[in-house]
């Protein structure tokens, strides 16, 4: 067995029986190695997060897995989405280096990660706050095989997936807003920025870029969005590791992608529907050169915001939303 490949089997293994005893002998012969080299992988893994405790007669076992590691999300990966993961612990956008790694002709499902990003970017020019050690930042170039008007079902794809992850990893109830926002108690928890090259009749790619906050404090926010920024950790009390919540996001987009082909967006509009925090309220639309006020009804099947406006029924393709209370804005 190559050195990789029975590194990956050695995380699998140890993966699948945390916090369990692996004999030395059981562990090194699944290997195909000595245990003297399995000794050395060990201690090769501790320093890269891995907290492993070795006991004579006994064997080994995986107390805690590092919080965010390419080597574990891979071991997770079931289809092609995070097959192929690029991992960096500082880089200025993901979003960035996945659009040029699609130019140059990256497979479908590699995933940019990085623990920090220099420059993230948010819609609309915005910064990103992506400091070091605490949330998720990631891209996944995607070849969806999609008309250009349909582009924008992958922003939708993208939110469904990641608060279904993040309801599924750490039990809170996050919701979306749209168009691409992930929020929890009313405030931001994360968002979605996806760029497409196409051509006039098929995209080419698509970067999907997902900024979740995770393990920030409130503190760690800039002063400007500390009164409308969220985290995982303020909302649960908790902190959390990040490479389950990206491999149940993956798993999710994968199988989103795959019912988009076999049947079509109506069940994707559906689980975008039951998971969005928009559809009933009043809300203030900025689309740019105008700024819209009315109750939002629904999305129609290319994602755009049906809203009963003073002047009837508007349907809107981008802008930037705010839920209104009764009296005025929240
Ligand atoms: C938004 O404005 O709501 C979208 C935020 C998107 C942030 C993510 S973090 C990973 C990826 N890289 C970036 O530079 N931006 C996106």
């Amino acid at each position: 067995m190559a050195k990789g490949q029975s590194d990956e089997r050695l995380v699998s293994l140890l993966l699948k029986n945390e916090g369990s005893y692996l004999s030395g002998e059981a562990l090194a012969s699944s290997m195909g190695v000595t245990r003297a080299a399995l000794w050395k992988r060990v201690n090769a893994l501790r320093e890269r997060g891995f907290v492993i405790e070795a006991e004579r007669g006994r064997g080994y076992r995986l107390l805690e897995p590092p919080d965010l590691s390419a080597e574990v999300l891979r071991t997770y990966a079931r289809g092609k989405l995070g097959r192929e993961v690029i991992f960096y612990e500082s880089l200025d956008s993901t979003n960035d280096t996945a659009m040029g790694l699609a130019s140059g002709g990256a497979a479908h499902g590699t995933v940019v990660l990085a623990d920090e990003q220099r420059k993230g970017r948010g819609r609309l020019g915005r910064r990103w706050a992506s400091p070091q050690g605490r949330n998720i930042y990631m891209s996944i170039i995607l070849r969806p095989g999609m008309r250009p008007r349909e582009a924008a079902l992958i922003t939708l794809m993208a939110a469904v997936s990641a608060a279904t992850a993040i309801r599924e990893k750490t039990g809170l109830g996050a919701g979306i807003k749209w168009p691409n926002d992930l929020i929890a108690g009313g405030r931001k928890l994360g968002g979605i920025l996806t760029e497409v090259r196409s051509d006039p009749d098929r995209v080419l790619h698509a970067v999907v870029g997902v900024g979740i906050n995770v393990n920030m404090a409130q503190s760690d926010f800039p002063h400007s969005i500390r009164g409308s920024a969220t985290s995982v950790f303020m909302e649960t009390g908790k902190r959390h590791r990040r490479t389950p919540i990206v491999a149940a996001l993956l798993g999710c987009l994968e199988g989103e992608l795959e019912r988009f082909t076999k049947e079509g967006r109506g069940p994707l509009l559906e689980e975008w529907r039951r998971l969005s925090s928009t559809l009933g309220k009043t809300v203030r639309v900025d689309a740019g050169d105008e700024e819209i006020t009315g109750v939002a009804l629904d999305i129609d099947d290319e994602g755009r915001l049906v809203l009963k406006a003073g002047d009837g029924l508007r349907r809107i393709s981008s802008g930037d939303l705010t839920m209104l209370r009764e009296q005025g804005a929240s």
